[in-house]
């Protein structure tokens, strides 16, 4: 598949699932002094989330233009020194503002990426909030115990308050989430390290793709968690690392997203494009 018609099938997708497709939201914001760029999907679904404003669709799909070089989410860092990172990326995303929740939000995510994108069901590991004590929260047994429909318990790993419980920034809508890694790795990469022993440990094949987050909170600026008026799904997959898997690359450069413009660029300065 090409990018354009992976990009398509993740709208398909979700609009066969009743969900309204709506365009991506500028990426400089203009009406919220917490956020200068766009970082995330749910940016624009911000006052629908915590109450400000009535919700016209109870379910969107959409592909949100990000930016994250700077704030709570800064990736500028790793941009040019991996094959993952990006200044501008794109993510899919699908949300829920108060209607289905966390068991149909992983069944769909299971569905779209194993069944209409039939990527292979062995290479995926899913992980789920710990809990937290300083924070009052649980650990996410309901999460677990829907991947346990889909994944063996082996695969279903916890993670702690910084990658498994996702905030927009300082203040603003926040909850517990639910990620999904993929393992890209060749099989005798794989027959020799463990799969699970490399989530979250910034190895360029063993990667996030989508995150699942169930939002339930908004973070006061005094730090305090306030419960929102809706549970909300808000979930986010990183198109390019898709891609990545979806074309069997191990590179989100060597993807149509990007070799396109790498080939233009090696036509106009007349150097070769090397890794
Ligand atoms: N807001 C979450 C994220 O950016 C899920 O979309 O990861």
């Amino acid at each position: 598949m090409t990018a354009k018609e992976i990009r398509q099938s993740f709208k398909d997708y979700f609009e066969s699932k009743n969900h309204k497709i709506v365009p991506s939201a500028p990426m400089v914001i203009k009406d919220d002094p917490t956020l200068m760029f766009t970082n995330a999907g749910m940016n624009q679904f911000k006052d629908i989330i915590l109450g400000n404003v009535p919700i016209q669709y109870p379910r969107v799909a959409d592909s949100q233009k990000c930016l994250r070089v700077s704030g709570k989410h800064n990736d500028l860092e790793e941009v040019g020194h991996d094959t993952y990172h990006h200044t501008m990326f794109e993510m899919l995303g699908n949300w829920s503002f108060g209607d289905y929740f966390k068991a149909e939000a992983i069944a769909w995510a299971w569905e779209y990426l194993t069944e209409v994108l039939k990527l292979d069901k062995g290479r995926f590991y899913v992980t789920v909030f710990e809990g937290s004590e300083k924070e009052g929260l649980m650990r996410d047994d309901e999460a677990a115990a829907i991947w346990e429909k889909f994944v063996p318990k082996d695969r279903i790993l916890n993670g702690n308050k910084k990658d498994n419980f996702w905030e927009m920034g300082d203040t603003g809508p926040c909850g517990p989430c639910s990620e999904i890694h993929i393992d890209l790795r060749s099989d005798e990469e794989r027959a020799a390290i463990d799969g699970k022993t490399l989530v979250n440990k910034d190895n360029p094949l063993v990667i996030e793709i989508w995150n699942n987050v169930f939002m339930q909170y908004n973070r006061k600026a005094d730090g305090t968690l306030e419960p929102l008026p809706n549970k909300v799904i808000d979930t986010g997959m990183g198109f390019e690392r898709l891609c990545m898997a979806v074309q069997g690359k191990k590179s989100n450069y060597d993807t149509d997203v990007f070799t396109p413009i790498i080939k233009e660029i090696e036509k106009i300065t007349g150097y070769e494009y090397t890794v």
